[in-house]
């Protein structure tokens, strides 16, 4: 019988791509959000793309009680947990909450996979951990640190897990370090759908082009990279959802843990992606260079060769593959889930 998966955060962009890839690899997929930062109508786009059901339990994951429910019910034999807020601005200006949030939803839904005798998690991690970078391209044994409460929540949620297996052995963990997430499912039918101005390039550079906004603002030009604009790892979703997939199957193979990145291994820049998203979308992308925005590095790349190595995953999608399918989720869906 093949393994069931709990997805935590399940109604999310990176999840609900996930979810697809998992039930195409032959999982069996148990969804749980509190569409906290989602909407639930992704459900009803994934029942129409979906190889399988969509089983899915409205909770939060900070509720033991409701989790511990969750997992009679449905016996899960490994977590992915994506149940998180991630925005570095806010993380800021409200730091109990993501504690609260990123760091008691992971304790609480870590006792309660305790005393379900489950003891398999994949944990969204992310670049941010590497702080600013001393060495391109950035490898797992980079010093980290960081600069924001989102990024101490990552760092911190890492390190609960490795504890964990040190007090227990029998805990078998992967750290997923996700470089930049982009693009969207090639049917259109489901991409990221931020609340309010979008924090991130890719999903502002989409309203511009379809005109929603005006113009975008370029936070500095004048970084040590080749154009003077920041230069990152953009990921496809459905690359990121595949390597879920991978550190799965590393995981319920054997026992051990392990931390990967999960990059392309290519840095573009801030203009790089603004001519892609032009030729994809055949719109122009007007924008401004305005100041550096603080807290961002220059640039921030992956060595992707231990993901490949030990999980036998590496990302296939390049930057106009993601920029493709990106238009198509925004001009199919121009206020995202709603209708
Ligand atoms: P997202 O906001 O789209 O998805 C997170 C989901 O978790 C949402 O559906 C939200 O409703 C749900 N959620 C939040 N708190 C919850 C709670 N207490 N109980 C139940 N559900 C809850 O974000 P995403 O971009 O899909 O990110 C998924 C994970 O990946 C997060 O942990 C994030 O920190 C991490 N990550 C994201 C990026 C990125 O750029 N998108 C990069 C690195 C890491
Ligand atoms: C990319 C580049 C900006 C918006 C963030 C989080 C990180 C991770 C991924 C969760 C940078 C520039 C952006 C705009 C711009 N999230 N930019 N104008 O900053 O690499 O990472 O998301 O873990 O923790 O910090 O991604 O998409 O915000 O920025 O010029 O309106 O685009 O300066 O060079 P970032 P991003």
């Amino acid at each position: 019988m093949s393994a069931t998966i709990l997805l935590t955060g399940a109604a999310g962009y990176i999840a609900s791509h996930t979810w697809l890839a998992l039930q195409a690899s032959g999982f069996r997929v148990v969804g749980v959000d509190n569409f906290s930062n989602s909407s639930p109508r992704v459900l009803d786009r994934l029942r129409v793309l979906a190889p399988a059901a969509i089983e899915f339990e409205q909770a939060d994951v900070c509720d033991a009680a409701a989790m511990r429910a969750v997992f009679q019910q449905h016996k899960p034999d490994a977590v992915v947990h994506f149940a998180a807020f991630k925005a570095v601005g806010e993380s800021v200006a409200q730091p109990l909450a993501y504690y609260r949030n990123n760091l008691g939803g992971l304790v609480n839904t870590c006792e309660v996979m305790r005393e379900a005798g489950c003891k398999r998690m994949v944990f969204s991690s992310s670049a941010t951990v590497y702080g600013v970078p001393e060495r391109l391209p950035l490898r797992e044994d980079a010093p980290t640190s960081a600069t924001n409460p989102y990024g101490q929540t990552k760092l911190m949620g890492e390190q609960i897990l490795r504890d964990l297996g040190v007090a227990d052995p029998a805990w078998q963990t992967a750290i997923l370090r996700y470089f930049n997430p982009v693009g969207a499912h090639e049917s259109g039918r489901i991409g990221e759908d931020p609340r309010g101005t979008p924090n991130n390039l890719m999903p502002y550079v989409a309203q511009v082009a379809v005109g929603r906004r005006e113009k975008l603002a370029v936070f500095g030009n004048d970084y040590d990279t080749p154009d003077g604009t920041g230069v990152r790892d953009y990921i496809h979703v459905c690359d990121l959802a595949e390597g879920h997939a991978a550190a799965l199957r590393y995981l319920l193979d054997a026992p051990r843990s392990i931390t990967v990145n999960l990059g392309t291994g290519q840095g573009y820049s801030v203009l790089d992606l603004v001519r892609a998203y032009e030729a994809a979308s055949g719109r122009p992308v007007p924008y401004e260079i305005v100041a550096r925005r603080p807290g961002d590095v220059a640039a921030c790349w992956a060595d992707p060769s231990f993901a490949a190595e030990q999980l036998g995953w590496r990302a296939v999608h390049g930057l106009a593959r993601m920029c493709e399918d990106s238009w198509r989720w925004q001009t199919n869906n121009p206020k995202g889930f709603e209708e």
